[in-house]
């Protein structure tokens, strides 16, 4: 299934992309937001689209590569600024008008990317890599490699799973037996590890141990770290960057950082609270429940 944009309205709302705009889209995918962007600067503006997940970026390419003033490039958002040194002379200028980012994963690679995002459904046979790029050690390594005790730690920590020693200790003793290779082995093994009343059954027992080793994996947080330190270097001032998160410890770290540069004087927050999808959205895609946007400009 085609992903399906989140707080698009409001994305526009908040970066405002005009005609001749030099906007980037730090996480294109399928190029939801970035087809609304592109339609906005017209072609005598630039969208530079980044995504670190090489198959869905040659569908981005298939969608709008028909766009002359697109330019798709497989890498990191965390690396922009070497990216925009190394691409200078196909971008209309050193720095952005805009920048947009829209975290974690998406539909596509949930249901379709064969990489073991998913840990139900009828894709239980993926090997179980859940990452973006290549790069990265994949989750069977993960498990297989770290000490229960800083395993636990991991799910408890991007997790927030209150049963992370016990699903821990269930990985490590299954693996001793026989590697976990697949998503649907180790969503047994979780499922296993908990009481069958987890959360009254309001989620799958696994959902917050595959969040955990899907941000590890891919050093989520990390990666958004280094983007925050690094955006007066990517955006003009004046431009406005626009920042979607999924979950608490994204948009912490989104909010703090902001904050605290709001506080130097370096930059203005144009979204005074996080902004949330309508309840007409949620209904129309679920998915957009847990979005928050924020916001800022670059003084
Ligand atoms: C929620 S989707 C973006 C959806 C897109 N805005 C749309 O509407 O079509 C998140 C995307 O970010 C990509 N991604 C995750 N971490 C990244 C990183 N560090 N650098 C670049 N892309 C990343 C993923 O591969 C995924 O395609």
């Amino acid at each position: 299934m085609e992903h399906v944009p989140v707080l698009l309205h409001e994305v526009i709302t908040f970066l405002g992309p005009r005609p001749g705009d030099f906007i980037i889209d730090g996480t294109v995918d399928g190029g939801g937001h970035a087809r609304e962007i592109l339609g906005r600067i017209t072609e005598t503006g630039t969208l530079l689209g980044l995504d670190w997940d090489e198959a869905l970026l040659a569908e981005c390419r298939a969608r709008i590569g028909g766009y002359k003033n697109a330019i798709l490039v497989h890498g990191n958002y965390a690396d922009l600024p070497e990216i925009m040194a190394e691409r200078a002379a196909a971008l209309p200028a050193r720095q952005a008008d805009g920048l947009l980012v829209d975290l974690g994963f998406s539909s596509e690679q949930l249901e379709a990317s064969g990489r073991g995002f998913s840990f139900g459904g009828s894709s239980k046979d993926e090997p179980l890599l859940m990452t973006y790029d290549d790069s990265r050690p994949p989750v069977s390594a993960i498990i297989r490699e770290l000490p229960e005790d800083d395993l636990a730690n991991v799910i408890y920590e991007f997790g927030g799973e209150r049963y992370s020693r016990r699903i821990a200790k269930a990985i490590k003793e299954r693996g001793r037996r026989k590697p976990i290779m697949t998503n649907g082995e180790l969503a047994e093994t979780v499922r296993s590890a908990v009481s069958h009343g987890y959360e009254r059954g309001r989620i799958d027992a696994a959902t917050r141990t595959f969040q955990a080793l899907r941000i590890y994996a891919n050093g989520e947080l990390d990666n958004l770290k280094t983007l925050l330190e690094r955006l007066p270097d990517i955006v003009k001032p004046g431009g406005r960057v626009a920042i979607i998160t999924f979950h608490s410890l994204e948009d912490r770290i989104v909010k703090e950082k902001f904050r605290e540069m709001a506080k130097r004087g370096t930059v203005e927050i144009v979204t005074k609270k996080p902004i949330p999808a309508s309840r007409g959205e949620i209904v129309q895609n679920p998915r957009s429940r847990s979005a928050k946007l924020r916001a800022l400009k670059i003084l």
